[in-house]
């Protein structure tokens, strides 16, 4: 079978396509003929050596996929061969079979196509988990999302507004910013060209925002973290722009605020069954139409390193999905 090999940590140029021998499923374990594998921000660090898990070389990236169960190891009993599934596989996703936990693979809804399928666990089991477990967002309250057209943020924004928020959506550009308020933001910020504290204060008329959501961190936590409102709550889920901002803790403790700390892949394997929770809500919400991520550009197997690139270069809007054949 076809795989993209990371074989040296590097940039996504450094990537190879190779034959490989296929994989098997050992206990607890499915081998899935992958469909299509959504990219995230990850991929672009897990290539680079730069990210938490650090897999054997050589390696393919792609941490969620779809695709039809091809083989089912010993004790997986909620699998057969022949489902269209969706699965976390953390790395792996870029070939045309991929091994995944079976804890992590669930049946796809009936409707469901393989694109969206490959499109919808991390960023919206990410956000989901952040606006609701994290920071118990209420119907009502304001909500800043930063880097609001990306991955993660463009979930948050549409998952705020189902959650009854006044959802903010900040981003670089006006083509990403109108595409915010598609998905349900109400009020726009370009922090290119205006002033990110000055423009929360006439949105919110000097209240402050009550959430936060910063995947992006770098030179924009700072001016945020002092626009929030008393009791806010700030959401730190990643760290995008590639600086870790430091904060003065004046500011949590002038506005009785909490800085919050937000690990879904952790939340999600010390907390199964509210993970499992969470995801059947999210299933609900896709069936409703209330959900419908947004798939910027699709990329066979072999340009899988553009896919890439466009994540480093800023150019994403919503998802980008490497599709096999
Ligand atoms: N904590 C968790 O559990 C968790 C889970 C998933 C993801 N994450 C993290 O969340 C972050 C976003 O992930 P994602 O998949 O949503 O990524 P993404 O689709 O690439 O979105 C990231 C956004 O950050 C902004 N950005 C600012 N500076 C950037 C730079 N130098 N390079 C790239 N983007 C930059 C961009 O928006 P503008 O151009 O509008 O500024 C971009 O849309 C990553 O740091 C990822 O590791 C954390």
């Amino acid at each position: 079978m076809k795989a993209v090999l990371c074989k040296t940590f590097g940039l996504p140029e450094t990537l190879v396509v190779e034959d490989v021998s296929s994989p098997v499923a050992t206990q607890g374990k499915v081998v899935i003929s992958v469909k299509a594998c959504g990219v995230n921000f990850p991929d672009t660090l897990i290539i680079q050596g730069k990210y938490q898990i650090k897999p054997p070389m050589p390696f393919s990236p792609g941490g969620e996929v779809s695709g039809i169960i091809k083989e089912v190891g010993e004790r997986v009993s909620h699998l057969k061969v022949g489902d269209k599934v969706f699965s976390l596989t953390g790395f792996g996703g870029f070939a045309e079979e991929v091994v995944a936990d079976a804890k992590t693979t669930l049946r796809m809804p009936e409707g469901m196509d393989f694109i969206t399928a490959s499109s919808v666990m991390y960023t919206y089991g990410t956000s989901y988990h952040a606006l609701k477990n994290r920071a118990v967002l209420q119907a009502g309250e304001t909500l800043l999302v930063l880097g609001a057209a990306g991955g993660v943020g463009l979930a948050a924004v549409e998952l705020g507004k189902i959650m009854g928020a006044r959802v903010i959506a900040a981003a670089s550009t006006d083509e990403k910013l109108e595409l915010c308020k598609q998905y349900g933001a109400s009020e726009v910020i370009n922090y290119s060209t205006e002033d990110l504290r000055e423009r929360i204060k006439q949105i919110t008329a000097g209240k402050g925002v009550d959430v936060i959501y910063d995947p992006v961190g770098g030179a924009y936590t700072e001016p945020a973290f002092r626009s929030i409102a008393w009791k806010g709550r700030y959401l730190v889920v990643g760290f995008a722009a590639g600086d870790i901002p430091n904060l003065p803790l004046n500011l949590p403790l002038l506005k009785g605020a909490s800085v919050v700390g937000v690990f879904w892949g952790a939340f999600a394997s010390n907390e199964p069954q509210q993970s499992m929770q969470n995801f059947q809500e999210l299933l609900g919400f896709i069936a409703n139409g209330n959900l419908k991520p947004h798939v910027h550009a699709q990329y066979p197997l072999e340009q899988a390193p553009t896919a890439l690139n466009e994540i480093l270069n800023r150019k994403v809007m919503g998802k980008v999905v490497v599709s096999v054949q």
